[in-house]
This record gives C-alpha cells, sequence and structure tokens, in this order.
C-alpha cells in the first residue's frame, strides 16, 4: 500500500476564533483529516511575537484544543499538537533562520503589516516565517491546508526547504499549499475592504465561532453593503466588497457558485437572512460541543499528551536528519573508530 501523505496545519490560540478561520482552514482540516496523516498545532510560540498576556495565553490554549474537538478533529485519527510541547519546532527554527534571508523576511506582508506603526516590534516578529517553515518541514508534510493570507509563508517554506536540500542533501519533504476555491479570504463584515481576523479591533464586524445565534443574525443584519440594490456577484470591485463577502460565505457554505447563489436574491435583507441562517446551522452545533469539552479538563490535556507522544517520534527524526545534514557533532559520546 502506498504511503499516505501528511498534512499539517496550525493555528495561534489567541483571540477567540471567526469564521474566517473556519471557512479558510477548519472546514478543510475535518473534510480531509482522514485522508492524510494530520498533525494540527497550536502554535502558542508564535502568540509571543505580539504583546501577550500569560495567563490568557495558556488559557486560550487550551481552549482552542476544545474547539478544534468540538469542530470535529478527531484525536483518535489527528494529532493536536501544542507547538511548545515539541522542543524540535524551535530547534529548527533556528536552522531555518539560518537558511532564510534577511531579504525574503522583509518581503512578508504580514509582517508589514504587524509592525506598521508599531515602536517595540520583536525580533521574532521578523523571524516568525522562519518558525512556521520549521513546524511544516519537521513533520515532512506534504499538504498545507491555509487561507490565502498564508500563502506567501508557505512559499517561502518551499523556497528555503529546497535551498536546505541542495546545500546539504535530501533532508526535507517540499511541501504544497492547499488555499479553499472560496472564502479563502473571509472580510471583515462592517469593514468589507479588510480581513476578518481575531486580532481586530472592536470585532463589530466579526463572527466568532462561540457567538449565540443572537449576535449571528445581528451582526449579519448589519453587515456593510452598497447602493446598487441588487444582489449582484462581482469580482475585484472594491464597491461590491461587501455583498461579495455575504455571497462567497454562503455558496461556500451551501457548496455552491456565488454567482449561483446571487441569482435567487432580489433584496440584500433575504441574502443576509439565508446567510445568517446557513452560518449557525454550521456553527450551533460546535458550539454545544465546546461547552463539554472545554469544561473536561483532563480529557483535554490526554488527548495533548498523545498528540505530543505521536508528534515527537517524527519531529525528533527530521530533527537528528538535518543536524546531521548541517555537520553538528552528535552529543552521543565519540569513540575512536567511530
Ligand atoms: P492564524 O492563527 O492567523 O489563522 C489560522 C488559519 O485561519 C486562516 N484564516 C482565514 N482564512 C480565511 N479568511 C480569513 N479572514 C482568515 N483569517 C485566518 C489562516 O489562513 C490560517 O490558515 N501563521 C499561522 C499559523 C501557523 C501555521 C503553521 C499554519 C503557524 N505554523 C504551519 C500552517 C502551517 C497563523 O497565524 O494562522
Amino acid at each position: 500500500m502506498a504511503k499516505r501523505e501528511r498534512m499539517l496545519s496550525g493555528v495561534q490560540p489567541t483571540g477567540q476564533a471567526t469564521l474566517g478561520n473556519f471557512l479558510g482552514a477548519f472546514r478543510q482540516w475535518r473534510a480531509q483529516q482522514e485522508e492524510y496523516e494530520s498533525t494540527f498545532l497550536i502554535v502558542d510560540e508564535h502568540a509571543l511575537t505580539v504583546e501577550h498576556n500569560p495567563v490568557a495565553l495558556r488559557e486560550g490554549t487550551l481552549q482552542m484544543a476544545a474547539l478544534l474537538f468540538a469542530i470535529g478533529i478527531d484525536p483518535m485519527h489527528s494529532t493536536v499538537v501544542v507547538q511548545s510541547h515539541v522542543a524540535g519546532h524551535a530547534q529548527l527554527a533556528w536552522l531555518m533562520e539560518c537558511t532564510a534571508t534577511y531579504g525574503e523576511l522583509s518581503r512578508m506582508i504580514q509582517f508589514k503589516d504587524k509592525s506598521r506603526g508599531s515602536a517595540m516590534v520583536r525580533a521574532g516578529l521578523f523571524t516568525y516565517p522562519a518558525l512556521m517553515a520549521a513546524d511544516i518541514l519537521l513533520y515532512q508534510t506534504d499538504l498545507v491546508p491555509v487561507g490565502e493570507d498564508q500563502s506567501q509563508h508557505i512559499e517561502l517554506t518551499r523556497t528555503v526547504a529546497t535551498r536546505f536540500n541542495h546545500a546539504y542533501g535530501q533532508v526535507f519533504t517540499i511541501p504544497r499549499a492547499a488555499i479553499p476555491p472560496l472564502a479563502a479570504r473571509v472580510m471583515d463584515l462592517s469593514h468589507p475592504e479588510a480581513k476578518m481576523s481575531k486580532s481586530s479591533a472592536d470585532g463589530q464586524g466579526n463572527i466568532y465561532l462561540l457567538d449565540t445565534d443572537d449576535q449571528i443574525r445581528r451582526k449579519i443584519a448589519k453587515a456593510k453593503t452598497d447602493l446598487f440594490n441588487e444582489v449582484l456577484y462581482v469580482e475585484d470591485d472594491p464597491e461590491r466588497a461587501g455583498v461579495r463577502n455575504l455571497l462567497e460565505i454562503l455558496a461556500a457554505l451551501t457548496d455552491r457558485e456565488p454567482k449561483d447563489v446571487a441569482a435567487d436574491f432580489q433584496r440584500y435583507g433575504d441574502l443576509k437572512e439565508a446567510t445568517a441562517t446557513a452560518v449557525i446551522e454550521q456553527l450551533s452545533p460546535i458550539r454545544e460541543r465546546y461547552r463539554d469539552y472545554v469544561a473536561d479538563r483532563t480529557q483535554l490535556s490526554s488527548w495533548l499528551a498523545m498528540g505530543r507522544e505521536r508528534a515527537s517520534e517524527v519531529a525528533s527524526h527530521t530533527l537528528a536528519r538535518a543536524y546531521e545534514a548541517v555537520g553538528f557533532l552528535p552529543s552521543k559520546e565519540v569513540k575512536n573508530g567511530d
């Protein structure tokens, strides 16, 4: 039997997960987990790249684990692991920092966005993509399902992996990104020119996965539209970004083409109502299951311990090969004649 390919992706445990995370990433993870050897990382080390609260980080890490299980990630089949539990991430990251170049890291859009206007930019924010490359390469990953905002980081991962293999010998699998055809970039409902983001300031344009049905209906009812007064799916028109976003959300949730969905509606109000209903249908069972999972800390810790064990095995193997390839002296005793 052919070896199963490996799928890996990750999420930061800061802030509340949004409909953007769900449509851009989590839904793909759930749907494809059985086809692959799947690993999902809760990337707490990445959370340190911007100002953070230690208590909130620890709690957020457990909550994110509960959320992933509530969404339908199966702990028996998939490996859910906290990044800091496997030392190999930070260790391989150093090798990646010494493989990526300053110029490459300077060109990362996310670095430019997140550092803009900040007086104290942490060095880790700059080297963040090297840690992300380590996350992916440590597990010999074939496929990385992510939203569109991560595609530049995956491209860089491919570049550094290829460079490393070329310089030191074949150590890493070269991964490919899997970006969903629809809703790869869910926009803020109040500011449809900006990405829906768990770190956005007021959060009014965000649908959070744990929002109540009422909150979801209210936020979608208030979503910004336009004055054209026709339900049309037009790509690349900034004036129509609000309606386009709603159509993409509804199309993604109902597995249809946005243009076909648009043809069903005359009024924005009806489109909003249908979108809210489809979102609630997906999210309310997750919210129910989340309540049980988050309350059972013993179960969560045992699933995460299982994840760490499985992940460590692959990770330590790759790390040993990478260390040897770059010329590090093995730490075991070297005897004459070895
Ligand atoms: P993070 O935590 O920002 O987001 C997790 C996933 O959600 C996707 N996403 C979106 N998709 C569509 N529309 C949106 N508005 C939206 N907002 C977020 C993201 O694209 C992502 O797939 N650097 C990563 C975490 C990471 C990682 C990795 C991912 C660390 N190591 C290794 C893959 C492989 C991040 O900050 O994701």
